[in-house]
């Protein structure tokens, strides 16, 4: 395969400033400010954020989940939990998570221990999504090797018979995870590659800010 030429992609950031006073108390009202920012500004998948986890074998992990609540305290997404991502939480609950919203030249990064939110809270949010995305989480067992595409959507159709006048139950193998972080991180794009940085850390009860060479 021929070498790609990427050297000539470049991108000047200038769209936005993020100083000492622009910084709330808490990282979580920033994280809010920028996620209602994000979303205002049209940008794609808005919550969609990327999860790293530590494998079995020690390395890293990442794949992308979608943001479905923060409350302040913890950032919640919901996942299969015999997945690649559950096993590895469940063994190893330090996690970090990623969110990049190109459109505003900024990026999150938060690191922080993973907890399974409550049986009530997951089946809750089960029960509010679309009934074809219920029946999709029963029928996937996520992460497992497969035959063949023709055998999922087999198993989708069995189920969606089973289920046609019933309640589709909530899989005990399906739920929620909320990151708890320990560390924010806050990156706002600048002219010259003088970017903006400011990482929060737990100090005592509350939170202090650092500013970060970029
Ligand atoms: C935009 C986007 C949103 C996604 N949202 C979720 C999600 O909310 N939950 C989920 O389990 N997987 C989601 N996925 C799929 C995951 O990236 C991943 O393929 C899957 O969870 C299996 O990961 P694992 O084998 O590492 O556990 C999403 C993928 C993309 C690209």
């Amino acid at each position: 395969m021929e070498r790609m030429h990427l050297d000539a992609i470049r991108e000047e950031y200038g769209r936005g400033i993020l100083r000492r006073r622009d910084l709330t108390e808490v990282p979580g009202a920033l994280f809010v400010r920028w996620l209602e920012e994000a979303i205002a500004a049209g940008v794609a998948e808005p919550t969609a954020m990327v999860v790293s986890t530590i494998g079995e074998r020690g390395f890293p992990e990442s794949r992308v989940v979608l943001l479905k609540s923060f409350d302040g305290e913890g950032f919640v997404f919901y996942t299969g939990y015999r997945s690649q991502k559950g096993k590895a939480l469940s063994a190893e609950p330090r996690a970090a998570l990623l969110f990049f919203w190109p459109e505003l030249q900024r990026q999150v990064r938060i690191t922080g221990v993973a907890e399974k939110v409550s049986r009530e809270a997951s089946e809750a949010y089960f029960r509010s999504r679309p009934v074809s995305s219920q029946l999709g989480a029963l029928a996937s067992e996520q992460s497992a090797v497969i035959p063949s595409r023709a055998w999922l959507e087999n198993r989708y159709r069995d189920l969606e018979r089973q289920y046609a006048a019933s309640d589709i139950p909530v899989p005990l193998h399906w739920g929620g995870f909320r990151v708890l972080p320990a560390e924010m991180e806050f990156w706002q794009g600048r002219e010259n590659r003088l970017h903006d940085r400011f990482r929060y850390t737990r100090h005592g009860l509350g939170w202090k800010a650092d500013r970060l060479s970029p």
